[in-house]
């Protein structure tokens, strides 16, 4: 959730031999994964001329969890998307028998196409998610993609009734850390399993304050504001976490680490 606005980023990933911002080639890549692992996908509507996706393994089996994992809030922090990409081409499609999986693979299209934070109406995709007496409510600052998911909340909220990962980074950082939800007073494994998964491939924040908020053990834990994740937990997804990858790292690195923390995820909340 870095701060920068006008400045574009780009990196050259060699996992996927090309720049972070190539979206015909992400999508490309992404509708193999589609086929492969035979998921659904539904538009929930559009941003410039780009879909915004969500993906469903196929087979809703009602004994499952419900887990959801998004990426692409903000057009910058590319190892999200990326992440999810290698993510899916390593999952085995067995997992569908254990858990209902849903994915919004990239929330701000256009603002990745550019490698800027913002859509290209300058709005900020992981802000203005209100609630006015529980209800979803658009106001001030509000995008358009927060409009399409606010439009979707049943389904949405279903679909993380057991969780919701998303995965940003901190492009000016050099540290990693996550902004977890937990039904509970302190973090509890849930929090400390998915910061360890990051602490495995970068540096862990040391104790201070981020962007206002206060870090603990790499963890900013149960802050409640105005973005997608805290949306959904306050209307009752069950855990929450926000992962944060630091832009100064090795965009591969960075790949790897999202890759490997929505693994973790997922085996988390199936093994509960
Ligand atoms: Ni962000």
């Amino acid at each position: 959730m870095a701060q920068s606005t006008a400045l574009a980023y780009q990196w050259h990933s060699e996992i996927f031999e090309c720049q972070t911002n190539d979206i015909v080639r992400f999508y490309h890549l992404l509708e193999q994964q589609i086929n492969r692992l035979s998921l659904s996908k539904s538009i929930l509507g559009t941003s410039g001329e780009y879909p915004v996706c969500l993906l469903q393994s196929s087979q809703h089996i009602t004994t499952n969890p419900n887990l959801m994992i998004s990426a692409g809030f903000h057009g910058e922090e590319a190892a999200g998307p990326w992440g999810l990409l290698h993510f899916l081409s390593s999952l085995d499609p067995y997992l569908f028998a254990q858990v209902n999986l849903s994915l919004l693979p990239l929330v701000n299209p256009t603002g990745f196409a550019i490698g800027q934070r913002f859509n290209q109406l300058g709005e900020n995709p992981n802000h203005g998610f209100y609630l006015e007496d529980g209800t979803p409510t658009s106001g001030k600052g509000t995008s358009i993609e927060a409009k399409i998911l606010m439009d979707h909340t049943p389904t949405l909220l279903s679909a993380s009734r057991d969780g919701i990962l998303t995965c940003h980074e901190d492009v000016l950082l050099t540290d990693t850390y996550i902004y977890s939800f937990e039904p509970q007073q302190t973090p509890g494994s849930f929090s400390e399993n998915l910061r360890d998964t990051l602490g495995q491939f970068l540096p862990v924040a040391v104790d201070g304050e981020i962007d206002d908020c206060p870090v603990q053990n790499g963890i900013i834990f149960n802050h409640f504001d105005t973005s997608f994740e805290s949306f959904l937990v306050q209307q009752g997804s069950r855990f929450g976490c926000c992962s944060e990858t630091p832009g100064q790292h090795n965009i591969d690195q960075r790949i790897l680490a999202n890759a490997a923390i929505m693994t973790e995820f997922v085996n988390i909340v199936k093994r509960d």
